[in-house]
């Protein structure tokens, strides 16, 4: 058996996507379990298999999206039919969702666009409100059913509006359709379906070639890949942790962490975007709207893009206040002259219990009580979003409010502008590009050709092979 592991040993040195490994033989031999760790990004780049992998992830979700738009055919009288909760696998509530929906359309049209192009329009939810006052609206889906069911939903609508034109298409065959160029190309909760972060960037870097002189790019619903622990946390929370320990409650959460196959994005990713050596003179990040505190409005966000010639001016801010002290800063909103006010690192009430139950849980004892150690968790002072924004209205101002320049995923800043939308950017304190800020949602399907090809290469014949593959690096 000596021999063996010897041999196992050198196949697992040998790969190159494999980072670290341990060969452990069960007394008696006849059973070998090996616990390694790959390197996803290396495969995504390397691997010859990758691009059929990826091939395969996006006929996969258009085929999701199908049997999405089936369903709406047949529901038509519900609009959020397809939308469920990650908590509870039910329908998310229609009112939060009208809220969701309103505050969207409203972000988007307050861009002004007369010329749209919207990819991943699914079943024309947006189309339908923000058409009617434009030029030209063209939507485009990778999924043939979803664009049946807009078609299906929207019958008399597209007949009273020759402008809008739907598209059965991908993102990535785009050019196929010749299209012009537009004010606006919106993708609203549709990166997250995405195989990588390289597709997005390839194809943010057609699409600005297709915005006019004073375009941009809305990205809708992007999960923030910070909060993705957090958001996992709080699934496994609602679904009553029991009496598990701390350890044990740490392994299914990094298993869960590593499971996920939607692309999850640090708002740094975006900020890359702008600076010297970026396609977009200003990146805007805005958490969403909404008093209600769902797995929307907590764990995504929404970014705007613009290029040089833009309209939305970037403000100077002429007052920056770090931490919320409410007098000092209704002291600063009641200046009338044209203003911008700057508060950095505040408190988000949205989610800052569930980030510091999640500090407590990776530092307590592995065999520690879980719920013990989270119901003994303090609840940190923190403001809700939706304070800031009425606060900001109650003097006149607009407020637009981003994760904090702090980079601390429980902590946000707010811009108050009278001086119309609050647009002000303040520079990030800890520079963008020192940080993981994509997952690889391909890691799972990358896992299991790994393993394939190392059981291939040790070929177990006289003993049973147990594989542990995990990929590093991930949030
Ligand atoms: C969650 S739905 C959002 C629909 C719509 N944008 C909205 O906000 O109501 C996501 C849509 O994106 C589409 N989609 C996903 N990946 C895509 C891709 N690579 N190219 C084009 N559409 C895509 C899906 O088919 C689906 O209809």
């Amino acid at each position: 058996m000596s021999i063996c592991v010897d041999v196992i040993a050198s196949v697992l040195r040998e790969n190159r996507y494999v980072q670290t490994f341990a060969v452990d033989v069960a007394p008696g031999g006849g059973h070998v379990s090996i616990k390694a760790t790959f390197d996803p990004r290396k495969m995504r780049i390397e691997h010859p298999a990758y691009p059929a992998l990826k091939a395969r992830r996006l006929q996969r979700w258009a085929r999701v999206f199908d049997a999405f738009g089936q369903n709406e055919v047949q529901n038509e009288e519900s609009p959020f039919a397809s939308w469920n909760s990650s908590y509870t696998g039910r329908p998310l509530p229609a009112e939060e969702m009208q809220v969701w929906l309103n505050s969207t359309i409203s972000r988007i049209a307050a861009l002004n666009a007369k010329s749209v192009l919207e990819i991943g329009c699914g079943s024309g939810l947006l189309l339908e409100r923000l058409a009617p006052t434009c030029r030209e609206y063209v939507g485009i889906d990778s999924s043939p059913l979803s664009i049946k069911s807009a078609e299906s939903r929207l019958r008399t609508f597209l007949q009273e509006n020759s402008h809008v034109h739907l598209h059965a298409c991908a993102a990535e065959e785009l050019p196929r359709l010749g299209l012009g160029t537009f004010d606006l190309i919106v993708l609203n909760s549709v990166v997250q379906y995405f195989p990588d972060a390289d597709y997005l960037r390839s194809l943010l870097a057609a699409l600005r070639t297709m915005l006019n002189e004073r375009g941009s790019i809305f990205l809708g619903d992007v999960r923030h890949l910070g909060l993705l622990r957090a958001f996992r946390a709080g699934i496994a929370k609602a679904n009553g942790p029991g009496e598990i320990t701390v350890g044990e409650f740490r392994r299914k959460l990094d298993r869960s962490v590593e499971e996920e196959r939607e692309l999850l994005l640090d708002p740094r990713f975006f900020h890359t975007l702008s600076g010297q050596h970026g396609q977009f003179s200003r990146v805007m990040v805005s958490l969403k709207r909404g008093l209600c505190d769902n797995e929307l409005t907590k764990y995504r966000y929404d970014v705007v893009l613009c290029t040089d010639e833009h309209p939305i001016r970037d403000r100077i801010v002429d007052e920056i206040h770090r931490g919320f002290d409410r007098d000092a800063i209704a002291a600063s909103l009641k200046c009338a002259e044209p203003h911008a006010v700057a508060v950095r690192d505040i408190g988000n009430a949205r989610v800052a219990l569930e980030v510091s139950e999640l500090a407590r849980i990776a530092s307590s004892e592995a065999k520690d009580i879980c719920n013990q150690v989270i119901g003994s968790t303090q609840v940190p002072v923190a403001q809700h979003p939706e304070a800031l924004h009425q606060l900001g209205a109650s003097f006149g101002y607009d407020v637009r409010i981003d994760w904090s320049t702090c980079n601390r995923v429980d902590r946000m800043d707010a811009i108050f502008s009278n001086a119309g939308p609050a647009y002000a950017t303040v520079q990030h304190i800890e520079p963008p590009t020192s940080a993981i800020t994509e997952n690889e949602p391909l890691a799972a399907d990358m896992r299991v050709q790994l393993e394939k090809e190392l059981r291939l290469a040790i070929e177990p014949t006289d003993f049973r092979l147990e594989f542990e593959l995990r990929p590093c690096g991930t949030a």
